[in-house]
């Protein structure tokens, strides 16, 4: 079984998705969005009106839907044939996500999913436990991080360009204080730095920079 993974993890609005993205393009391979996964999941079961609380059992609505995840294309994510894409980015569907993520269950749905997704392939795969628990054994791991204000800040001006002027910056900030404490505390699967990953604050860093020096690290460790 071959699959070669260059893992991405860190906190939202690291900038994590756009480095992956930057870097998957530099390197001329795939890129896989995990988090989309979790987002699909959340807006689909909150669609069909599944409470999403703390303990819920998923094991009907998992058994009953069929994931479509296309990597070559511009990650288009669809659960039973509903195109998801563009709803999944909206700001309340976070929430949702980060709720389902919590749920042991929906972690080992996702992760044979991400595991399957990713064989015979060259990919940069992003994510929460990419480094640590999907693939511990990627020749290549990263994890991205920034301060809270700059994330928060980067936040708001993606919202704003998608047209969803509903949040302030104060709102943001305290959601990813938020989403921060509970993806690091939940006991599948937290977000945590591998120990072989290498460290990357974006708060001073500019893309190009950025990039060069993922892409030299990947080079290295090839
Ligand atoms: O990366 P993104 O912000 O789109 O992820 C949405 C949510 O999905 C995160 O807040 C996190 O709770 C969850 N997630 C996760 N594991 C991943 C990717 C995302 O728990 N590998």
């Amino acid at each position: 079984e071959f699959a070669k993974i260059i893992a991405i993890d860190g906190p939202s609005g690291s900038g994590k998705s756009t480095v992956a993205k930057e870097l998957a393009r530099a390197l001329g391979v795939l890129y896989i969005d995990t988090g989309a996964m979790f987002r699909a999941l959340g807006f689909y079961a909150d669609q069909q009106q599944i409470e999403l609380v703390e303990g819920v059992d998923l094991t009907n609505f998992l058994n009953s839907i069929k994931m479509d995840y296309g990597v070559s294309s511009t990650c288009l994510i669809r659960i039973n044939g509903v195109d998801l894409t563009e709803k999944i980015r909206e700001h309340h569907v976070s929430k949702l996500a980060s709720i389902i993520s919590q749920l042991p269950s929906v972690r080992k749905y996702l992760l044979d999913f991400q595991r399957s997704l990713a064989m015979n392939k060259v990919c940069v795969m992003e994510g929460r436990d990419i480094g640590t628990v999907v693939f511990p054994n990627s020749f290549c791991k990263f994890f991205i991080t920034a301060s809270v204000d700059i994330r928060a800040e980067r936040r708001l001006k993606q919202l704003q360009q998608s047209g969803d002027n509903s949040v302030t910056l104060e709102q943001i900030k305290d959601d990813v204080r938020k989403r921060d404490e509970t993806d690091m505390n939940r006991v599948v699967a937290p977000l945590k730095k591998a120990d072989d990953a290498m460290l990357l604050d974006t708060t001073e860093l500019d893309i190009n920079n950025i990039i060069n020096i993922l892409s030299n690290e990947v080079k290295f460790r090839a």
